[in-house]
């Protein structure tokens, strides 16, 4: 198996779970950041595979549909060495009535090392993790309306990799205007903490009915006039619009929605800088919250960068909540080491690098 470049110093991690976005501290986001760009490089390789976690067990727990949450954790996990396992709700003894902490129990009893849970109701992650402690790691891959932490983090890890020289620089002076269905979405709010915390001037656009009361306390400014939200930005981060609101008579009309709301070519070119980027985690209605050419334009638009992202964010998770800070130590040094061609131990090349 490969070994990859260094993994940067072991640093403040300390956390067996990821749970929110908001209690993440400057540090420990500086240190996923750097961990996920170490691991960037494995992605682009003809054999993606190093033996990090081997010997550990990762399991997939969706109650929600997902194509890239589910599938970059599992490729994390896979290219980590961990054995990944989707775990499928709709066939599981979770449809006899089976509870999550009993369901979870019974995964951790079969020697499950991390769970990685989206869930329709806000607050079972915090759940599970007060109820495992230590015994076993628990990431949050959406819950409700709350968080999607990892959706947050490979946001910043896409936009700071493309806006900024230097990664260790932060967004201070950015324009960033979050457009679409704020009230119900998890990834606005992981994506306002982690952007406030790094400098961003954050901006929501929404027509009254899908902003929540009080948004303006978390420290960005609500709009809902697209000039005055999109004047001079540098990044627009679209959200998807979910069909059901218009049902549920939050949208008069998808058309009117598209109408006032839609990001088109025209309105980037009339309102934001020239070189706005624009963003989104998917999955996409083309045609409603953003237009087809503008997602496709692979100068201003980040959108596939964002799906690489996420392998690499979720690699850095799994390797930082499964290890702990000596392990990690003694597998930067290694590898550090074997890095600089510097270690001629033969046995530290059979693939002892697992923590
Ligand atoms: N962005 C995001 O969470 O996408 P999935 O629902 O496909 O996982």
């Amino acid at each position: 198996m490969a070994t990859h470049p260094p993994l940067p110093g072991s640093g403040s991690w300390n956390r067996r779970h990821v749970i929110d976005s908001a209690s993440l501290t400057y540090d420990e986001v500086q240190e996923v950041l750097r961990t996920a760009q170490s691991f960037s490089h494995i992605l682009s390789r003809p054999v993606k595979k190093i033996p990090t976690l081997r010997g550990k067990v990762v399991v997939n727990m969706f109650y929600e549909n997902s194509t890239r949450t589910r599938t970059s954790f599992e490729l994390a996990a896979q290219y980590l060495s961990a054995d990944a396992i989707n775990f499928s709700v709709s066939s599981s003894s979770v449809k006899k009535g089976e509870s999550l902490i009993d369901t979870a129990e019974t995964l951790a009893a079969m020697g499950t090392d991390a769970v990685v849970i989206r869930h329709a109701s806000s607050g079972v992650c915090q759940q599970l993790a007060n109820y495992f402690g230590d015994r076993m790691c628990i990431l949050n891959a959406g819950d409700g309306y709350h968080d999607h932490p990892t959706q947050g983090l490979l946001d910043l890890f896409s936009l700071k990799n493309r806006l900024l020289k230097n990664h260790t620089d932060d967004l201070r002076g950015k324009k960033i205007v979050i457009v679409g269905d704020i009230l119900h979405s998890r990834v606005a709010r992981s994506n306002i903490h982690l952007l406030k915390l790094f400098g961003a001037e954050v901006h929501l656009l929404a027509p009254s009915t899908l902003l929540p009361m009080h948004i303006e306390a978390l420290g960005c400014k609500a709009h809902t006039d697209i000039e005055a939200a999109l004047h001079d930005a540098d990044v627009v981060m679209c959200l998807r619009m979910q069909l059901e609101r218009q049902r549920a008579g939050l949208i008069p009309a998808l058309r009117e929605y598209i109408r006032f709301y839609s990001i088109t070519q025209e309105r980037l070119d009339r309102f934001c800088k020239p070189d706005v980027l624009v963003m989104h985690p998917g999955p996409m209605n083309r045609g409603v919250e953003i237009a087809s050419d503008v997602a496709d334009n692979q100068q201003l638009s980040l959108i596939t960068n964002q799906v690489t992202s996420g392998v690499a964010i979720r690699m850095a998770l799994l390797y930082l909540c499964m290890s702990t800070p000596t392990e990690r130590s003694g597998l930067e040094r290694l590898q550090s080491s074997q890095f600089q061609g510097s270690q001629s131990d033969q046995s530290l090349q059979k693939g002892v690098l697992a923590v």
